[in-house]
């Protein structure tokens, strides 16, 4: 194994909290599905795809590093949704503890002189970057447009 167990620890955890993220806005897509904004419901379907694939990188790299994989038990998403706005604050809130949970790698693989680890979660820290900060902007679209201007939201959504 060319990681720390504490490293992969964390990188095992991880894939539970992209599987997490994965199913929530899975879950999130349905919620919009059903007040029938479509676009809405394609977006975070859309992302729904992309920490799956934010999942499958650690679950490649604890392979290609010959680390143990084990994926841990996934708590179920937060089904009751009351808004639009709701919705977009928790995937802000999301990928902040997302960025949170990768520096906290990044610390250790400086702490561990795991030059590997800081190489592979590189990737991660400017993702989230770019994740925090479309959230951030979709959820200031949605409060400028406001919860009786969803259908406004669709077209702007389409348009992305
Ligand atoms: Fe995989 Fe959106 O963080």
């Amino acid at each position: 194994m060319q990681i720390s167990k504490a490293m992969s620890d964390l990188m095992n955890a991880q894939i539970g909290n992209e599987l997490g993220a994965s199913n929530q806005y899975l879950q999130l897509s349905a919620y919009f599905d059903g007040q029938a904004l479509k676009k809405l419901a394609e977006l975070f379907k859309k992302q729904a795809e992309e920490e799956r694939e934010h999942a499958m990188k650690f679950f490649d790299h604890l392979n290609e590093v010959g680390a143990p994989v084990n994926i841990p038990a996934i708590a179920a998403p937060k089904y009751d949704v009351a808004s639009a706005e709701e919705a977009f604050k928790m995937a802000v809130d999301w990928e902040k503890e997302v960025t949170r949970q990768i520096y906290a790698m990044v610390d250790l693989s400086i702490t561990e002189k795991d030059y590997a680890s800081q190489n592979f979660l590189q990737w991660f820290v400017a993702e989230q970057v770019e994740e925090v900060s479309s959230m951030e902007n979709y959820l200031a679209v949605v409060q400028r447009a406001g919860e009786k201007n969803l259908l406004m939201l669709e077209a702007y959504f389409s348009h992305q």
